[in-house]
């Protein structure tokens, strides 16, 4: 379990765009690092456009003839020795035409220990979407996972990579909490009080706000990946096939209707308990939690939380559940997928 509270950018910060007449005209970027897809949201205080790319990747080996028709196809590729690596979205299009999965540089929301391409990857990833600070220390904030047990090593590592990264195309980097992001994206009426729940690819991420203060956060390491390849072993079908299915057709409130959907709709009640005794057990052991009566909304974020049904059978859960805390609603996100870039960049601009 871990507090991050670092919603301050490094000194060198000098601010870009103006302030005129009371009106804030500076754009900033908010970055959703995430394990499944990394996410920018690009704007002001007003308005903001998303972009997005598959945090994957897929090794072919080298020829001079692939090397020519993934340029003429216009694949995004590099080549690295004997390899070609295809990253972002083309590689989920080859792990389908070859029958197997995509490589990933993350796992459970951070650089994969176990994937010796992990920061190479990332780096070219983040380069496609991020372009260079117009201003050279301009902030730029990006999620972080509240570090899973005995993670936090890993984390310190994957943190540091991503501030060196950006600090190198000219940002200030402001690491933010993933959960916290989301009450910034979504609980602006509420003066940023309230629960912010990410469930992404590699995890899900919990954090409670006062006045956009987090009290508490934590994460498990257990998200969309988990369901994918759950289900991919007892039907037998490679995770990336799942996934597919999972995205396309899965809806929580229909009767299953064959051996996978039912797998899906297995996995995904196993996921919710966990999530939700996790919640459970992390409020009634933490003394940091704000007392107070006032019920607090809950907002559920990211793309495991998107299928039709989640809400209901997230909120039941809840109720089957003793709390030491009131909630006064169980709300979804506006848009799931980009709840944490946008509440990344809300964190971008409120740095001066
Ligand atoms: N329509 C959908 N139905 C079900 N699952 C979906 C849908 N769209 C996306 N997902 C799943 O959401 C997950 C990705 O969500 P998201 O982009 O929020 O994760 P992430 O931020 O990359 O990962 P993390 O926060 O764990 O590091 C994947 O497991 C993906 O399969
Ligand atoms: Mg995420």
């Amino acid at each position: 379990m871990e507090d991050r509270s670092d919603l301050h950018a490094e000194s060198g910060n000098t601010g870009t765009g103006s302030v005129q007449s009371g009106v804030d005209t500076r754009t900033r970027i908010g970055l959703d690092v995430g394990t499944s897809k990394v996410v920018i949201a690009q704007g002001d205080s007003t308005n903001c456009v998303d972009v997005a790319q598959l945090n994957a990747f897929f090794a072919l080996p080298y020829s001079s003839l692939h090397e020519t028709s993934l340029r003429q196809s216009k694949i995004a590729f590099y080549r690295a020795g004997d390899e070609l690596v295809v990253y972002g979205s083309d590689a989920e299009k080859f792990a389908h035409m070859f029958n197997a999965e995509v490589r990933r540089p993350m796992a459970k929301g951070i650089l994969n220990p176990a994937e010796p391409s992990a920061t190479h990857v990332l780096e070219t990833i983040l380069g496609s979407l991020v372009p260079p600070a117009q201003t050279p220390g301009e902030t730029i904030a990006f999620s972080v996972p509240a570090a899973a047990r005995e993670m936090e090593a890993e984390l310190t590592y994957h943190e540091e990579t991503i501030k060196r990264y950006l600090r190198d195309r000219g940002y200030t980097p402001l690491a933010v909490n993933e959960g916290l992001a989301v009450v910034l994206a979504e609980l602006a009426q509420e003066n940023f009080t309230g629960i912010g729940i990410s469930c992404g690819g590699g995890m899900c991420n919990v954090a409670f706000s006062f006045l956009s203060i987090p009290s508490l956060t934590f994460s498990i390491p257990y998200g969309g990946d988990y369901i994918d390849s759950s289900v991919g072993a007892v039907v037998h079908e490679p995770a990336t096939r799942v996934k597919a299915i999972k995205e396309e057709t899965l809806d929580l409130e229909r009767p299953t209707q064959d051996k996978i959907d039912k797998a899906l709709h297995i996995y995904y009640d196993k996921l919710i308990e966990m999530l939700v005794d996790a919640l459970v057990r992390a409020t009634a052991q933490s003394q940091r939690l704000p007392r107070t009566d006032q019920a607090l909304p809950i907002v559920l974020a990211g793309g495991t939380a998107k299928p039709n049904g989640f809400r209901n059978r997230f909120e039941s859960a809840l109720r089957r559940r003793s709390l030491s805390f009131q909630v006064s609603e169980v709300r979804m996100a506006s848009d799931p997928l980009t709840a944490t870039a946008r509440g990344a960049l809300v964190a971008a601009l409120a740095e001066r």
